[in-house]
């Protein structure tokens, strides 16, 4: 058997060799909460600001393009997490419908994508925290708000965050799915409030000029501008439910659970930012606010709302963890996955008999989002963050349409409407998000999987399961 032969039975897909299993624990409300917890946060709070500036007024097309890619993409992965109810997500499926080293490739953009959005927003979060605590009058030596890169040392807050949301989720998903419901809670009340204090101060006159950069230009220096650029950049404000599927495994009723919380945090998500988007560019014009750090803030405290502005940069600061803990969750499954299959080293499939969660995965996964955290540019992390994210969505949507033609009769528990367009559209979605991003994003996220393919090469396509079955 070739290697692009390796392929996991569909039937089979939750019985492991090893017996290596996680606890199911997960209602439908914690699935929906996991994914809403994932969705909302830097996303929403912090890059409006960066996508104003690249697209002016007509962000909110950006955000009407990005929701749709994802939308479509939320839509196969309903129904393939529904068809294969097992730890791994994208991964998993493409193991399944498109052999072993497509797979490899995918989970190796997963771990760089779930790991650097942990450490961006635990950069974004280090942000809100700092200005907070500047507003109680506490500061912090500069040096250590941010990393060399950023003219700083080391970003302290961020890294400290890492930390701590990986020992909560060490202590066990039960625990750590119900603080996350509790705080998705606060930052959904946050954006709701946001919403009620901009609209009365509505006016139509921002939207204009709508399209100050066109669908797409280039500024000179060469800056990708416009609808399209702005959109592959908010793209990252609406993924996160993907993640629910990698805790497939853990559903305690997959069938009807997993479809419900992907397509209903995702519907959720896209009905609040449409309307946070548009009430913020209806509240102040988009130069405004273009260039803050803290975007909501800032345009409630423009609008006399000091306190609003205050709470809601509070509710930032309690949710973003909540982001960076889907986010680390799934991470951490992720490894679990690739270990139980051999492609990277078993002792990272070893589980905690106390907790039913793989504890030394998700400290290591801490550990390597509080480095890059602690070093790294926000903005170069998110948009590689949305480059490994495009091509799971991609994998995704490709299995979908692959099994749909081999294997039409097979039973969907959550079937995609209009399956021949909504696949297609979602792979061609993301295909074009991917390339307008920035050079340098494309480039270091083809630099990752090249040394991902040594390491498979190296390591996975000796000891995979697979090659021991031979
Ligand atoms: N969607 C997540 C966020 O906006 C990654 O923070």
């Amino acid at each position: 058997m070739g290697i692009f032969g390796r392929r996991k039975s569909i039937d089979g897909i939750t019985d492991n060799p090893g017996g290596e299993r996680l606890k199911p624990t997960l209602s439908w409300l914690h699935l929906v909460a996991l994914g809403v917890g994932g969705i909302v946060g830097t996303g929403i709070y912090t890059l409006t600001g960066i996508g104003a500036g690249l697209a002016g007024p007509s962000m909110i097309l950006s955000f009407f393009i990005a929701g749709l890619v994802s939308a479509c993409a939320a839509l196969a992965y309903a129904e393939m997490a529904t068809m294969m109810p097992a730890a791994g997500s994208a991964y998993t499926y493409s193991y399944v419908v498109m052999g072993e080293p497509i797979a490899w490739f995918v989970g190796w953009s997963l771990i760089l994508e779930y790991t650097v959005v942990c450490a961006a927003v635990a950069v974004g979060w280090s942000a809100y925290a700092a200005g907070f605590m500047a507003s109680l009058h506490i500061s912090l030596p500069a040096a250590l708000l941010a990393g060399p890169q950023a003219g700083g040392l080391v970003n302290l807050p961020a890294v400290v965050i890492s930390f701590a949301v990986a020992g909560l989720l060490a202590l066990g998903t039960r625990e750590s799915a119900t603080v996350n419901f509790v705080l998705v809670t606060v930052k959904l009340v946050a954006l709701a409030a946001f919403i009620a204090l901009t609209l009365p101060a509505f006016d139509p006159a921002h939207f204009k000029p709508f399209m100050p950069y066109g669908w797409f230009s280039l500024s000179p220096d060469g800056m990708k501008l416009g609808v399209l650029p702005a959109a592959s950049l908010i793209f990252f404000a609406f993924y996160g439910f993907d993640t629910i599927s990698t805790a497939a495994e853990e559903a305690k009723n997959p069938g009807r659970d997993l479809s419900i919380g992907i397509v209903g945090s995702m519907v959720l998500c896209t009905i609040i930012y449409i309307a946070v988007a548009a009430t913020a560019i209806g509240a102040l014009p988009t130069a405004q606010f273009a260039r803050s750090a803290e975007p909501l803030a800032l345009i409630l405290r423009t609008l006399h709302h000091p306190l609003a502005a205050t709470l809601v940069a509070g509710a930032a600061i309690l949710a973003f963890p909540t982001v960076i803990m889907v986010f680390m969750y799934g991470q951490s499954r992720i490894f679990f996955t690739m270990a139980r299959d051999r492609l990277l080293p078993p002792g990272l499939a070893k589980v905690s008999a106390r907790t039913g969660t793989p504890v030394a995965v998700t400290v290591f996964t801490g550990f390597v989002a509080a480095v890059i955290a602690g070093a790294a540019p926000l903005k170069l992390i998110a948009e590689l963050a949305n480059a490994g994210t495009l091509c799971a969505f991609i994998a995704v949507a490709l299995s979908m349409i692959l099994l749909r033609v081999r294997d039409p009769k097979r039973v969907r528990v959550f079937s995609v409407p209009l399956w021949w367009l909504v696949g297609p559209a979602a792979i061609a979605g993301c295909l074009y998000l991917f390339w307008n991003l920035p050079v340098l994003t494309q480039t270091l996220f083809f630099c990752w999987n090249a040394v991902g393919i040594v390491v498979y090469l190296l390591y996975g396509v000796r000891k995979s399961r697979f090659a021991e079955a031979r």
